[in-house]
């Protein structure tokens, strides 16, 4: 049987998927805690990416190099950055890029030294069968969230987007941050769809493996001055909720 890595960026986020796991088994390595056991007829390791690159990079190389781990799977939350992602909306990634990265003159702006590019791009059908699985979860939203969450956080009209996730070692929570490093990356050819800390990180390392990756994140803040306020509330009401219902449907399509 493959096995399946989950990471998530937040013990919230992680909680609930310990408590469904089938002879579970802990084991510590590199200063981390590691889940082994069965998720929804799965094989999988459970693990926190830890926030930021660096942090999510070693994580991510424990689960190939330790847990030997055949794919790479991140559910957790992001700012949004394009107008259309509003709280409460699913980004599934297609690719990734650092936004914090810049070599220049060496290598152009944003780019990889030494990869000779800018973005790393998620695994397709891990893809295709978040889209099933988010899809799926979101038709039923108000049966497992409860329709009093999904009219406090307004999430009748949640919306699921694809494109470009954008990762760097800062909290967005400034907006004239966020527009800037929109403004920057779309005058270099990117338009970013949300921001977060670990993405590219854990895709590079993937890269490198040839191990597949594939990131959804529930949109928790608008990488405003309200950030703080929305992530905290936010991740503990609702995302770690979205995360188990994708990741429910996702398994069991594997
Ligand atoms: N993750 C969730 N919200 C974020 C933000 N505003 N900035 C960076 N990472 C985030």
């Amino acid at each position: 049987m493959t096995r399946t890595a989950i990471l998530s960026a937040l013990i919230d986020e992680q909680r609930g998927l310990i408590a469904q796991l089938e002879h579970p088994s802990e084991v510590q390595h590199a200063g981390r805690r590691f889940w082994c056991g069965h998720l929804h007829g799965q094989d999988v390791v459970l693990a926190l990416s830890r926030i930021g690159k660096v942090a999510a990079a070693t994580t991510a190389t424990a689960l190939v190099e330790k847990f030997q781990v055949d794919r790479i799977v991140f559910t957790g939350v992001a700012g949004g950055l394009a107008p259309e992602v509003r709280v409460g909306d699913l980004v599934l990634a297609t690719d990734f890029i650092q936004h914090d990265l810049d070599a220049s003159p060496i290598v152009p702006r944003y780019e990889v030294p030494l990869y000779g590019r800018t973005r790393f791009a998620a695994d397709a059908t891990l893809n295709t069968h978040l889209l099933d699985a988010a899809t799926g979860a979101f038709a039923t939203l108000p049966q497992w969230l409860g329709a009093d969450a999904v009219q406090r956080h307004a999430l009748g009209q949640a919306r699921i987007h694809q494109g470009l996730v954008a990762s760097g070692d800062r909290f967005v929570s400034v907006l004239g941050e966020s527009q800037r490093l929109q403004a920057d990356l779309l005058a270099h050819g990117h338009t970013a769809l949300a921001v977060e800390m670990e993405g590219a990180a854990v895709a590079q390392v993937c890269c490198d493996y040839g191990v597949p990756f594939a990131a959804i994140r529930t949109v928790s803040d608008r990488a405003d001055a309200t950030a703080h306020a929305d992530f905290t509330q936010f991740v503990r009401d609702v995302a770690s909720h979205y995360a188990e219902a994708v990741l429910a449907r996702f398994l069991r399509l594997l």
